[in-house]
């Protein structure tokens, strides 16, 4: 049987539903690829639970999924400790054929993925961060596995991504498809927030922004702070992944992004920025009719183009398929030479724990049955 050791970063809502998943899947995985996923060690942010034997025991997993899920610390779990160092943690714990997944939301991982990929470890990312800060990180961590004259034929290096760019749709793997079949991609333009979809809907139904937004709020489908959603940095990161896949050297300050909210408004409480939002209804209002009267609709775009990444608000034709897009779900046009007039397009759910996870777990197996 195959062994993949998993050494897990983050224990959140994606961290918590991959155990869980791995756990139900043990039976269908050994059947099917004769593979087992032991997991040798969780952390959070200052703790860890670690195994010296072959695993960690289902039961121990999933209550350490509870234990978190009650806001639970692992330096205070009946078998954790303290942990202050990622790296450590991988010389403890990893052993050949580990893959360590990273399910946090925070750049200072990047060192310990670092160690890893020297280390000779493998490395599936769920967090956008470390690959959207400078290209030599981005290089560095999706080129470890490269032969000694720099070839590195993009489905054998030893990272996988694809859940940072719309959760567990396959976005990286269709344009890596793409790539590799020597198409050429002039343009990449997607829906890639959840809740900007809603808020773009909401609008073209004749809703107020204010309204819509604070419905959003109210309903849990934006973080505690809207602004976080409303400005579009988290939608610039996946269109900066995706520019990067394409093979473009950009940092992510060339990256254009409007929000949807001035910056006058950045250095108000939360209250105040619920409160202050109808001041923009007037504004939204008249870009939804200036597009109507084009034949267009309003949505919140990344567009990956002649080398550039642009976020923001824009008219799209009502007719295509970003147009048509209603709701939360996330959507991807690819136009290349083959796909046109009529783009590659997926569409599905681009958030949710589980659907993140499931993509998470299929990195895990595909890294773990490559060589
Ligand atoms: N949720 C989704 O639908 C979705 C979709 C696609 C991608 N993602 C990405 O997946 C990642 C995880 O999302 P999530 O919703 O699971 O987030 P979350 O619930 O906030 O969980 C984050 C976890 O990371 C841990 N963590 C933070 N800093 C750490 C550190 N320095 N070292 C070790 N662990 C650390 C946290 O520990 P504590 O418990 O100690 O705070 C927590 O367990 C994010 O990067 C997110 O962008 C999420």
């Amino acid at each position: 049987m195959h062994h993949a050791s998993i050494v897990l970063f983050g224990v959140g809502g994606v961290g918590g539903a991959l155990i869980r998943q791995i756990v139900q899947n043990r039976a269908h995985h050994a059947t099917e690829y004769d593979l087992a996923l032991p997991i040798l060690a969780v952390c959070d942010r200052d703790g860890a639970v670690v195994t010296l034997d072959d695993a960690i025991d289902d039961a121990t997993l999933l209550n350490i999924v509870d234990f978190k899920a009650n806001k639970g610390r692992l330096a205070n779990y009946s078998q954790g400790g303290p942990q202050h160092d990622l790296a450590a943690v991988i010389d403890i714990a990893a052993r050949p054929h580990t893959i360590i997944v990273d399910c946090t939301a925070t750049e200072t991982t990047v060192p310990a993925l670092l160690t890893a990929l020297e280390r000779g470890y493998r490395v599936v990312l769920a967090n956008k961060k470390p690959l959207t800060i400078q290209q030599e990180v981005y290089d560095r961590l999706t080129r470890a596995g490269e032969t000694a004259d720099g070839h590195a034929p993009r489905q054998m290096t030893a990272t996988r991504w694809e859940t940072t760019c719309g959760a567990g749709l396959p976005v990286i793997a269709t344009l890596n498809r793409l790539i590799a079949s020597g198409d050429s991609v002039s343009r990449i333009a997607g829906a890639f927030s959840g809740t900007l979809g809603f808020v773009m809907t909401g609008l073209q139904q004749g809703r107020r922004f204010s309204e819509v937004v604070r419905e959003a709020h109210q309903l849990g489908f934006t973080e505690p702070d809207p602004r976080d959603d409303l400005g579009g940095v988290d939608v610039a990161r996946k269109a900066l992944i995706l520019a990067r896949g394409l093979g473009w050297r950009i940092e992510m300050e060339q990256a254009s992004i409007t929000g949807l909210y001035p910056p006058e408004m950045t250095g108000l409480s939360v209250t105040a920025f619920l409160d202050a939002l109808p001041s923009l209804d007037a504004h939204f209002q008249q870009m939804v009719d200036e597009a109507a009267a084009q034949g267009k609709v309003l949505r919140y775009v990344a567009t990956v183009a002649d080398g550039g990444c642009v976020v923001g608000p824009q008219t799209v034709d009502a007719a295509s398929p970003l147009g048509q897009l209603r709701g939360a779900d996330n959507l991807v046009e690819f136009h290349t030479r083959w796909y046109h007039p009529t783009p590659l397009v997926l569409q599905g759910r681009g958030a949710g724990v589980d659907a993140t996870a499931a993509g998470v777990l299929s990195d895990i197996v595909e890294l773990a049955l490559s060589k």
